[in-house]
């Protein structure tokens, strides 16, 4: 384990704004965060853990310690003929980790292929996709706290999960290392098809839907036509998440916008943002929905993803975000809220 400073991020967020940290460390065993938790750089500095970058957006500099999370390895916990328990360590990226699954025949996260980001992130947000959430698979989440450096167990139960929301992105917010994450996955068929793009893709397309492997490549394909590839146009998925709203204000907002999509799911009633935006612009009455502001601009494809067209800083993709924020605020009354960490 190394300390270097005034490390070059930009390469290691998805977005690929410049930005550098005071300290940055690389990690790539438990017994090395361990040792990571008595020394000066880490003790007196303010932390960030950094897993794949793909939700993060850098505005400036980091004036602490970034650590990079390089904890790799994934093994079969415990089974029976109905399910499997696996457990995945934080470094691992998610979407090897639904290959694992799906190329065994397990069930339960295939919706969630191809999201970016590692095994790590995904309890800290609660990654969710095409009917799917990370909580209805996940058993527990291993985590060492970074004062104590003792190891804690958080199951199903405690740790505050919500819609794109944990207790890791709030109370205990870079106060604790994510180490290993264990799911509970089906062997039993238990194909999760109520997600209306995918079920009309897999009619469509004729997919086995027998198989989670067949699922997961149709995940991928739908994820491809709508959202932009961070290895070809730097983004980090959907930049706010969805509003959630209740019966009598959706009734309210039906009168004056018939056609507002609406969708209900165990959070409540959500109104896309991303058709929001797209309803929305600049003061030249144009949508945002494919909008160049500089080098930051809004996917042509998908209203919800800003992206890095080459060159943009954080703070011109921040300063677009807060014009989004201010215009869909203006026409809905509705406060967007960013899903991305601003840093
Ligand atoms: N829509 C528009 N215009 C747009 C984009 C979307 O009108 O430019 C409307 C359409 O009515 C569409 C609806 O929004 O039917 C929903 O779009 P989509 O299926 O793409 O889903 P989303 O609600 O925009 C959420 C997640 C995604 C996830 C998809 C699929 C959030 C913040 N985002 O997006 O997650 O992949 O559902 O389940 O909840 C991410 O978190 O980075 C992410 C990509």
């Amino acid at each position: 384990m190394k300390i270097l400073k005034n490390y070059d991020l930009t390469k290691l967020n998805t977005f690929g704004v410049p930005a550098r940290a005071k300290y940055f460390v690389e990690i790539v065993s438990e017994q090395e965060l361990e040792g990571l938790f008595g020394l000066p750089e880490f003790l007196e500095n303010k932390k960030m853990i950094l897993g794949g970058g793909s939700n993060v957006l850098f505005t400036k500099d980091f004036d602490g310690i970034v650590i990079l999370n390089k904890l790799k390895g994934t093994e079969i916990l415990s089974e029976d003929s109905e399910s499997v328990t696996i457990r995945s360590m934080s470094g691992e990226i998610w979407h090897e980790l639904v290959l694992f699954a799906v190329n065994r025949g397990y069930w339960g996260i295939e919706n969630l292929s191809s999201i970016p980001g590692s095994v790590g992130a995904a309890p800290v947000q609660n990654i969710g996709a095409y009917g799917a959430d990370l909580k209805d698979v996940l058993l527990h989440i291993e985590a060492f706290d970074v004062n104590s450096g003792e190891k804690k167990i958080f199951t199903n139960d405690n740790y505050k999960k919500g819609y794109r929301e944990s207790i890791f992105k709030n109370e205990f917010k870079e106060k604790y290392f994510i180490s290993a994450v264990a799911l509970r996955l089906s062997k039993v068929a238990k194909k999760n098809l109520k997600y209306r793009s995918l079920s009309e893709y897999v009619e469509k397309n004729k997919i086995d839907v027998g198989n989670p492997l067949e699922i997961s490549k149709a995940v991928t394909e739908i994820r491809k036509e709508k959202l932009p590839d961070p290895k070809v146009i730097s983004n980090a998925g959907s930049f706010f998440k969805n509003i959630i709203i209740n019966q009598s204000k959706l009734d309210k907002m039906l009168k004056i916008y018939p056609n507002m999509p609406h969708f209900k799911d165990e959070f409540g009633i959500k109104i896309p943002s991303g058709w929001l935006i797209e309803q929305c612009g600049p003061a030249d009455g144009t949508s945002w929905k494919g909008k160049r502001v500089g080098n930051a601009g809004v996917y042509e494809n998908h209203a919800l993803v800003l992206v890095n067209h080459g060159g943009a800083t954080g703070q011109e993709i921040a300063n677009l975000a807060e014009q989004i924020i201010s215009s869909v605020y203006q026409k809905f009354g509705f406060k967007l809220v960013p899903e991305v960490n601003f840093i």
